[in-house]
């Protein structure tokens, strides 16, 4: 590979750290050299609470993935989410005032500025601004009005932005272990990146990220991002309830849920006892596989219910005509498609990294999905790629990142 770079996301899960290191061709090609996990201590919902852990568990996966792609990790685009973050879409206006009224490249750069200019709280700052259509002189949905003639230009963007402080908190972890951190990205934006074609991109889907204590979301339709949204609510939830309602300790209602889980109630399961009598944790136990699946499926459920009730109010359930892509290590979930179909009344599937190559099961693991991610949308951003003028460039720009900055 001629002109590779080595590019690597870096995803501070709830229940793992993982980071994936691509290399990355000068056609934008990812392919996957590297994987480290490590089991993450000192997260909840998302967000880090105990540094000192965290920093030994990111220590411990760049190490692994260091070793396995036989390099020196020097930089990382960072996942971030957390209920803090806010996706929303806004408009930005832009009057052309060449005497030509030739959109040029800086009538373009005004208008997206002008899209950014937005109301935010005073705590928060801005993720990302990616831009989705402009208009001139009233003219929708135009890709790119470079060139055009026109008077006045308008942007529509999708935002999504974020709490300074609960930003920079990974961001500070990270760059205290010497690692530059060149981005980040929201965590179910990176998810979509890896998941998604260009035709379901472009069809209309909605990606769903089932993490441990987080699920992100993402909706695309006409090839671009039209609403993201964070739940702090994933699998760790599914277990406490588990541990709640079976009277079980955590750690062997974790252990239930991938064992003997299941996202819908299988009518079979009625009398199914669960022997745990040789269980040394909770000797003499018998539980009912029914409730088991009852009590998981009631809180898939709700989760699947709150997202279907954002996209019926933002209008998109119509849009989404590919249906829904799941991902996150809560897509392991015996029947969670089957569950997906019967809420949002559409097609649904799992999500594999199909749009890059490499180590295999890396690609077919969905939980991998946003440190993946990462690496696609580090490859979008990145200035040390030969620039190509076209497609690649317009896909790059889309991506207008205000990292590290207040708004
Ligand atoms: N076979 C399975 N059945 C059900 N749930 C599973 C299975 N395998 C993994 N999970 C759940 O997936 C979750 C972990 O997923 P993932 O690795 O995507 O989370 P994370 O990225 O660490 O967390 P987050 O993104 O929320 O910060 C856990 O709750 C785990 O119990
Ligand atoms: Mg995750």
């Amino acid at each position: 590979m001629s002109n590779s770079q080595i590019i690597v996301g870096l995803e501070i899960g709830t229940s793992k750290v993982c980071v994936v290191v691509g290399e990355v061709n000068d056609n934008q090609v990812a392919n996957i050299i590297g994987l480290g996990q490590s089991k993450s201590r000192g997260v909840r919902k998302g967000e880090i609470v105990d540094s000192s852990v965290v920093e030994e568990d990111v220590r411990n996966a760049i190490v692994e993935a260091e070793h396995m792609a036989d390099v020196e990790i020097q930089s990382v685009f960072l996942g971030v989410t957390g209920s803090h973050m806010r996706g929303f879409n806004n408009t930005g206006v832009h009057p052309v005032v060449s005497a030509d009224r030739e959109i040029n490249d800086a009538d373009i750069q005004d208008v997206i500025k002008n899209a950014k200019a937005v109301n935010l709280p005073s705590d928060h700052s801005v993720v990302h601004v990616i831009r989705q259509h402009f208009s001139v002189d009233g003219q929708d949905g135009i890709l790119n009005p470079e060139g055009m003639l026109g008077a006045k230009m308008e942007v529509d963007v999708h935002v999504v932005s974020g709490r300074y402080n609960r930003l920079q908190n990974p961001i500070r972890l990270v760059s205290g272990l010497h690692l530059q951190v060149e981005n980040i990205a929201f965590n179910g934006l990176a998810s979509s990146l890896a998941t998604l074609s260009t035709e379901q991109k472009e069809l209309g889907t909605l990606v769903i990220d089932l993490g441990a204590g987080t699920t992100d979301y993402a909706i695309y339709s006409g090839g671009v991002i039209k609403h993201t949204g964070v739940l702090a609510v994933g699998g760790d939830h599914v277990s406490n309830d588990l541990a709640y309602g079976l009277k079980v300790p955590l750690g062997r209602a974790e252990q239930l849920k991938v064992d003997n889980g299941s996202a819908v109630i299988d009518p079979e399961s009625k009398n199914r006892m669960l022997d745990l009598s040789t269980d040394n944790i909770v000797p003499g136990k018998k539980v009912n596989l029914n409730h088991l699946q009852m009590i998981m499926s009631l809180r898939l459920r709700e989760i699947f219910e709150l997202i279907a009730n954002d996209i019926d109010q933002a209008g998109l359930i119509n849009y989404l005509r590919a249906g829904v892509v799941l991902c996150g290590g809560g897509a392991r979930t015996p029947h969670i498609t089957k569950l997906a179909r019967d809420i949002f009344k559409l097609p649904a599937a799992i999500g594999r990294s199909s749009t890059v190559s490499g180590i295999k099961n890396a690609l077919d693991e969905p939980e991998f999905s946003t440190s993946i991610g990462l690496i696609k949308f580090g490859a979008f951003q990145s200035q040390a790629i030969p620039k190509r003028e076209g497609l690649g460039r317009a896909i790059r720009k889309q991506f207008v990142s205000l990292f590290g900055g207040r708004k």
